[in-house]
């Protein structure tokens, strides 16, 4: 078998994203007690896979190397946090934001600004004792679900009537966005 890519740095990287995956089950306890509900549906952790990892080096043209699989790309490690609510996305945010030993090196907002495509979720990158990346999607359950089927058409080859499969694709993230903001609304009014 080859050396893996990310040399002996395999076990640290699981124990960091462990370690995320704590603090954001601590978050949902907290917040369960305090307020009665969980923000989060699920959570899903992954270390990018040896394959994908030596396939994203060779696509960006960069030596397969530790250096490259944890220097320069930012996403050997990746968290992913579905949540319920809009406003839970960001309460997620900012906790992941004030956690010990965790550094905001980029965050991007596709939910306030969506991509052309229709795509959304709040993306972070960060850094972990100042060693390792990792990269977080938060995103609401309708943003997963339109992600997931999105995802499905980007790998299917030969796709007629591509144009407006496009077209409808973006028309549904946007009804979906529509309805994340009415189910927003209601739970502000339950709340209240
Ligand atoms: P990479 O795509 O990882 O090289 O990073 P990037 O710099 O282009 O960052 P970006 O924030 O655009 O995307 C990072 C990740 O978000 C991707 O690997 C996907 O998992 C997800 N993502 C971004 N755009 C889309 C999209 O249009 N559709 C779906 N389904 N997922 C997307
Ligand atoms: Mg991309």
């Amino acid at each position: 078998m080859e050396d893996s890519i990310y040399g002996a740095h395999r076990s640290a990287m699981e124990d960091v994203m462990n370690i995320m995956l704590g603090s954001i089950d601590e978050l949902r306890a907290n917040i369960t007690e305090e307020f009665g509900n969980d923000p989060v549906e699920h959570c899903l952790g992954r270390i990018k896979s040896e394959e994908s990892m030596r396939e994203k080096c060779r696509r960006q043209e960069i030596p397969e190397t530790t250096e490259s699989a944890l220097e320069v790309i930012h996403d050997a490690i990746g968290i992913r946090v579905v949540c319920a609510f809009i406003s839970d996305v960001y309460s997620v945010r900012d906790h992941l934001m004030s956690m010990d030993k965790v550094e905001v090196v980029q965050e991007k907002d596709y939910i306030k600004h969506a991509k052309p495509n229709g795509y959304r979720s709040l993306h972070m990158i960060l850094k972990y004792d100042n060693k390792y990346y990792v990269e977080i999607q938060i995103r609401t359950i309708s943003m997963d679900t339109w992600a997931a089927l999105e995802h499905h058409l980007k790998y299917k080859k030969e796709i007629k009537n591509e144009q407006l499969i496009i077209q409808e694709l973006k028309r549904c993230a946007d009804e979906l966005a529509s309805t994340d903001i009415s189910m927003q609304t209601i739970r502000d009014l339950i709340m209240e």
